[in-house]
């Protein structure tokens, strides 16, 4: 009796609680937390940083594995904080797979596989904005490869559809606005997404345009820094900028030589203090500000996203 009555009396209170709870959040249907943080629901995506993973889909556990870039899969990459996912594409037989260099180096199977795990996440994870930057460089056709597979594994809805062809920098909205609107996936290509001759696919984005990258395939651990791929019409410091944050090793020092990914200095890499430094070193291209996508190897070793929440100013 005595204990029922004070269940009936916990029911009630929490009940009450709850209510107080709901009606302080009902009134507001604005996304209360953006990428993990109420600060990023406010900021332009322009002017966010985000974590990116370099060749995503190439992960394995097995060290001997020279060309992998990544040590775990795609699921823990995002739950580190991962939230621009990188990736090389080739054709194999009849279908788009993610490969490393060539299909018979490192197989990261089929897009469309990839493309359902990252979905499922981003199902889950419904305050949180994405970026997609693949590379296509057998061209293959937009409008009649790339399309379809965002279409089937549900990315078309999603995808933000910029209201002019070339956004600058200033030109993103925040974060909250995206989410609130549904179009949280970004997604760009590095070759063939062109509004002229690809007009029906105006979800596909030209990344050159868009956002200029520092050289890739970097060997020099200091990261010095200068604009490598960029196009017009947009000057560098009004794109979008990616670091190359992956440092390679040369394993075969004759001719151009074997670059794999260098796993023995990720630990320093991945630092607070080496992201920062390679992000100093580009902010003479972009007015001095932070870069807005940091691409690593490895994203599991290091300090991967406290230095990215560094760069956008939280620290702990
Ligand atoms: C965002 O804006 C702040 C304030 O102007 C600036 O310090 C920072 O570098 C910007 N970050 C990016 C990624 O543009």
């Amino acid at each position: 009796m005595f204990s029922s009555l004070r269940l009936a009396a916990f029911a009630f209170t929490s009940l009450l609680l709850s209510s107080s709870v709901l009606g302080l959040t009902i009134p507001t249907k604005r996304a209360q937390l953006c990428n993990g943080h109420s600060e990023l629901c406010e900021r332009k995506y322009g002017n966010t940083t985000f974590l990116g993973s370099h060749d995503s889909f190439a992960f394995s556990g097995n060290p001997f594995a020279l060309a992998r870039t990544q040590e775990v899969d795609i699921e823990a990459q995002l739950t580190l904080g991962v939230r621009l996912l990188q990736a090389q594409s080739h054709m194999n037989g009849k279908d788009l797979h993610f490969c490393h260099t060539t299909c018979g180096l490192f197989d990261g199977g089929k897009v469309e596989d990839y493309l359902n795990k990252v979905k499922h996440f981003l199902d889950r994870h419904p305050n949180d904005v994405l970026t997609l930057i693949f590379t296509n460089p057998e061209s293959v056709s937009v409008s009649k490869v790339w399309k379809p597979i965002f279409d089937k594994t549900g990315f078309t809805d999603m995808a933000y559809v910029p209201p002019q062809p070339v956004m600058s920098r200033e030109d993103w909205p925040t974060l909250g606005e995206m989410i609130e609107s549904g179009k949280r996936v970004v997604i760009f290509l590095d070759h063939g997404a062109d509004s002229r001759t690809e007009p029906d696919v105006e979800f596909i984005l030209p990344q050159f345009q868009m956002v200029w990258e520092d050289k890739y395939d970097p060997t020099n651990s200091k990261f010095p820094c200068k604009v490598d791929r960029s196009q017009g019409p947009l000057a560098p410091s009004q794109q979008l900028n990616l670091i190359n944050h992956n440092l390679n090793t040369n394993i075969f020092p004759i001719g151009r030589g074997i670059l794999i990914p260098d796993r023995l200095d990720s630990p320093r890499t991945n630092s607070i203090e080496a992201i920062a430094s390679h992000s100093s070193h580009c902010a003479q291209y972009v007015e001095d500000r932070k870069p807005n996508f940091v691409l690593l190897d490895y994203v599991n070793v290091g300090q991967g996203m406290a230095a990215v929440d560094r760069l956008n100013g939280f620290s702990y």
